[in-house]
């Protein structure tokens, strides 16, 4: 069965990796999709977002990296796949992702989404945490592989 993972991925975190890893072995293909949204400013474009993602999911075999605009169900339909996978960090995200997957099946009761929750180690983790900690010169080594905090030194200080 293959799924889609969406988000904004804006950079790939080690939280995003570990969900990926985890759905590469239990389904037979991971479509990893970045939401294309031009009315949200993100620090990284989509091709550099697509760019990391394909980079740090290498060794992974079953997944192919995508963007999308639009409806997330649109998405699905068109690329015939009707399950989601989402990961769910903490209590707090819990609200969200209930009424986005409520939605999304409002929409389209085909679509179903599976939540995995988040090892413990990254349960505190987030890409705006990522990029505030960036921002003001702290270490992300432990949070992002080194070709995303080679890419978050490049756009926050452009001196390397
Ligand atoms: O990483 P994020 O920002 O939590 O990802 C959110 C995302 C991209 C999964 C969500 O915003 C989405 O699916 N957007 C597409 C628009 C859509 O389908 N909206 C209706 C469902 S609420």
């Amino acid at each position: 069965m293959a799924v889609i993972y969406p988000g904004s991925f804006d950079p790939v975190t080690y939280g995003h990796l570990d969900i990926i890893k985890r759905a590469s072995k239990k389904f037979d293909k991971v479509i990893v999709t970045i939401l294309n949204n031009p009315s949200k400013k993100a620090l990284f474009d989509v091709q550099k977002r697509v760019e990391l993602l394909e980079n740090t999911t290498k060794h992974l075999d079953n997944i192919v990296i995508d963007s999308f605009s639009g409806l997330l169900v649109d998405y699905a339909k068109k690329n015939d796949v009707s399950t989601i996978i989402k990961g769910l960090r903490a209590i707090s995200d819990f609200e969200y992702e209930f009424q986005m997957a409520h939605t999304n099946t409002m929409l389209d009761e085909n679509i179903e989404t599976i939540f995995l929750m988040t090892s413990n180690k990254y349960s505190f983790l987030s890409s705006s945490v990522v990029k505030e900690i960036s921002k003001f010169d702290g270490d992300v080594s432990k949070l992002v592989p080194e070709i995303v905090e080679y890419n978050l030194n490049k756009k926050f200080r452009g001196d390397i």
